[in-house]
């Protein structure tokens, strides 16, 4: 199926646009480089000037290593720009900009609202504006459909406007932009099909959706769908503990029934920039249609305590070596919110970190990937594990894995500390009795 679909696009390449992305981060940048990349002159528009001249000095930026950008910006097909007036020459304005929580855990849409705002200014009559942004639901129609309508340029006649949203899977060797469907759906018959179009240059299969509100939900039910899926197994792990068990052996029991059941599996708390983020915006919008959403808010709570339930985990261990919480030295290992990448933001180690530190142990770090992890405002650089406490793991009382890369050395980590506890039950193949899962 892939295949013929790169054949046929192999045979019948779409016409080349002038493509302009906003936001080149961790969801723009890789949009913008499989859109130059299908033969689109694409030009990146940020309001981040260091980022700008590092992707046009073709370095490695945003999870996009270099080789890929230096290709793209060599033959011309990628440049970055910080300035807005590439909306006006473009036929398709891609937007993709932050759209984070607050730190009451409420949708900060100001970045989204600025990115529309700065559209609306320059884009010309007969573009298409696709909006990939993860967003409450009613917000293309809000910030781009409305206020054009408003304005006099008839959606769907005049302008085009269309919601497409991402499915990055950071660090996945087999899901790529190009290779995973992509949704869309238009304010307007017209737009779906110039939208649907234009995706399909891009990626192999564009999914059209019945409205822009289908689709913007559709996303924010994706992410959440597998936070509620791990927030009921962190709680599971919970009781599996009281019961002597390991979770995972359940959940692989449970996974045998052969239709029905998707495994999901518990760890230290739920990171990253879209799961535990998406959750927040459907509960927004549910908020925004007077309902509440008991599901999702008992889902953050069970997964809140998990960083109380891995400091008990360790607080037991530790007392069967005759040790107690209070001075013991322990390092936390894989501050990333995933393995093998070095993105931090909502790592569950910040919390692991700050619970362990209010139980009285003494707390170093360590990411092969990642330089440091910020806690209460302040940098924690990652330490070397062969060197002495400390600044290492060698002498330390308990190493407490949040994250498993790959790339870390687990039977030597087990050889310099006292107990190893793996939240992840990600490490019993390296087969040492000092390993213990959560
Ligand atoms: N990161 C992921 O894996 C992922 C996956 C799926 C969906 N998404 C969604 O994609 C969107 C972007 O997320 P991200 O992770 O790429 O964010 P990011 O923080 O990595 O990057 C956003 C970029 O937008 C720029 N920016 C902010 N305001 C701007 C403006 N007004 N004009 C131009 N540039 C501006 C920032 O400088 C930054 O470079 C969000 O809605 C997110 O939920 C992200």
């Amino acid at each position: 199926m892939f295949d013929s679909e790169i054949e046929r696009k192999a045979v019948s390449p779409a016409p080349s646009k002038r493509v302009c992305v906003i936001g080149l981060g961790f969801a723009g940048l890789p949009t913008a480089t499989a859109i130059a990349a299908a033969g689109h002159r694409t030009t990146g528009l940020d309001i981040d000037a260091a980022k700008v001249a590092s992707i046009n000095a073709g370095h490695a930026t945003s999870g996009i290593p270099a080789a890929a950008i230096t290709t793209l910006i060599d033959d011309g097909s990628l440049i970055a720009t910080t300035d807005a007036a590439a909306i006006a020459r473009a036929e398709v304005i891609l937007i993709s900009v932050p759209t984070p929580i607050d730190s009451e855990g409420r949708p900060n849409e100001v970045p989204v609202e600025r990115a529309c705002e700065t559209v609306l200014e320059h884009v010309s009559d007969g573009a298409l504006i696709v909006m990939q942004c993860t967003v409450v639901p009613g917000s293309t129609r809000r910030l781009l459909v409305d206020p054009l309508n408003a304005a006099g340029r008839k959606v769907g006649e005049d302008i085009f406007v269309a919601f497409s949203p991402e499915r990055i899977n950071p660090g996945d060797a087999v899901f790529n932009v190009s290779n995973t469907t992509k949704l869309v759906a238009g304010a307007t018959d017209a737009c779906l099909e110039r939208g649907r179009e234009f995706v399909a240059s891009f990626v192999s299969t564009a999914m059209p959706v019945a409205s822009l509100e289908t689709a913007e939900l559709a996303k924010l039910v994706e992410n959440t769908f597998r936070f509620i899926n791990i927030s009921f197994v962190n709680e599971l792990a919970v009781l599996c503990d009281r019961f002597g068990v390991n979770a995972w052996d359940v959940i692989r029991a449970a996974e045998t029934k052969p239709f029905a059941f998707m495994a999901h599996f518990p760890g230290p708390g739920i990171g990253g920039d879209c799961i535990p983020v998406s959750p927040r915006y459907l509960q927004a919008a549910a908020e925004r249609k007077g309902l509440v959403s008991d599901v999702i808010a008992a889902s953050f709570r069970a997964t809140g305590r998990m960083a109380g339930h891995v400091s008990d985990r360790l607080a037991a261990l530790l007392a069967e070596r005759g040790r107690v919480m209070t001075g013991a030295r322990v390092i936390v290992v894989g501050l990333a919110y995933k393995p093998d990448i070095a993105d931090t933001r909502h790592s569950p180690a910040v919390a692991v970190i700050r619970e362990l530190e209010s139980r009285g142990a003494e707390v170093v770090v360590h990411d092969p990937l990642a330089t440091g992890i910020i806690v209460n405002g302040v940098l924690r650089p990652s330490m070397p594990l062969d060197r002495v406490w400390p600044a290492g793991a060698v002498g330390a009382d308990a190493a407490v894995v949040i994250t498993p890369h790959s790339s870390i050395d687990y039977s030597a980590l087990a050889g310099r500390v006292g107990v190893v506890l793996d939240t992840r039950n990600a490490l019993g193949w390296v087969g040492s009795d000092r390993i213990v899962s959560l």
